[in-house]
């Protein structure tokens, strides 16, 4: 996804967005050899703010960060409704390259380079294969990807499986996603097409799974609540003693990093956040038991930040209602 979209993303707001804007290319100017070198000692006694190198940038950031911190102040909220058929909207038409980047499909935007997209199917896998070890995982028959995009999961974790669902609200990437399988020799790969409005219909439509798994998704629900919505979904997808790996963009103290509810398609990454702990203890109220959690707190490969990636297991359902009569239901969430 467009990782670097919306409002106050950067770690340290307006300062960390004007560092970010590439520093204009000198050497396009045509400045001769001896000018060249003499501007490059110049420059390297004199360190010249951001602020003055950039003004326009950080002056565009300040502006944002402000908006983004009076919206915030107030509790702005669009309607849930709104936000979902606003992510409807968003992933319903994936025609343009950027787009297609959001949804990582294999040779859009960033992911021309193939060795950055295999890289990535390969560190969700690698972080299962770690989750599987320490808690004696064993090896799936059936598996579900909520948000399977363009592919990234599907042809690193498909032969592990006999069937792998993609559950998706776009069209357009489930058919990639079946490009990318096929063309990586997988048969196995049954597209699973939501209505945003409607995931819970997901039930009457696949068979339990062994395993889950959600990478890049949770930060581009319409909202915190409907995360939970897809969690709990997912605590009866799961058969007992399976496993879940959802990964989740983790909120820290102040607004930088809270759940935006406004503007999906500007805030894409961030429409929805979660406290580690809290999202901890939802899990646990959707019938499914943390083990772990992974903190990830830069990624490159997108150029973001803070991952947590949670092992989740389904709880028997003795286990869960002896937990239950244990430990009183109510989850202390801040959305
Ligand atoms: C950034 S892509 C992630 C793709 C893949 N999981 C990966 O790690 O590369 C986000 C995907 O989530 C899908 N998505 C967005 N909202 C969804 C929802 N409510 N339910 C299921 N999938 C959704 C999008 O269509 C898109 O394919």
């Amino acid at each position: 996804m467009s990782h670097q979209a919306g409002v106050g993303q950067g770690s340290g707001g307006a300062a960390a967005q004007v560092a970010r804007t590439p520093a204009p290319d000198h050497s396009a100017r045509g400045t001769g050899g001896r000018d060249r070198h003499a501007e490059g000692r110049w420059r390297s006694r004199i360190q010249v703010p951001d602020a003055l190198r950039h003004p326009r940038a950080w002056l565009r950031a300040i502006l944002r960060d402000a908006c983004l911190g009076v919206l915030q102040a107030v509790h702005f909220r669009q309607p849930e409704n709104t936000l979902i058929s606003s992510s409807r909207t968003y992933w319903g038409d994936l025609r343009s390259e950027r787009k297609q980047e959001d949804s990582h499909w294999r040779g859009a935007g960033r992911f021309e380079d193939d060795a950055r997209w295999l890289a990535l199917g390969q560190e969700h896998f690698e972080i299962y294969e770690e989750f599987s070890r320490a808690v004696n995982f064993r090896r799936p028959r059936r598996i579900a990807e909520w948000g399977c995009g363009g592919g990234i999961n599907a042809v690193r974790f498909g032969p592990l499986a006999d069937v792998f669902y993609g559950i998706d609200i776009s069209p357009d990437s489930l058919q990639e996603c079946a490009r990318q399988t096929q063309s990586a020799g997988l048969h196995n790969f049954t597209p699973v097409l939501i209505d945003a409005a409607n995931p819970e219909a997901v039930l009457t439509r696949i068979e339990s799974c062994d395993l889950v798994i959600s990478t890049y998704v949770f930060e581009a629900l319409p909202s915190p609540e409907y995360g939970v919505r897809v969690l709990r979904i997912i605590g009866e997808v799961l058969s007992p003693g399976g496993m879940a790996v959802i990964q989740t963009k983790y909120k820290e103290r102040g607004r930088a990093t809270a759940s935006r509810r406004w503007n999906y398609a500007r805030n894409l990454a961030w429409n929805a956040t979660y406290r580690i702990e809290e999202f901890w203890q939802l899990a646990k109220s959707c019938g499914l038991s943390p083990k772990m959690v992974k903190l990830q707190p830069e990624q490159p490969l997108v150029s973001d930040r803070n991952y947590a990636y949670f092992c989740l297991r389904k709880v028997p359902e003795a286990d869960r209602h002896a937990k239950e009569d244990e430990t009183p239901g109510r989850v202390s969430a801040s959305f």
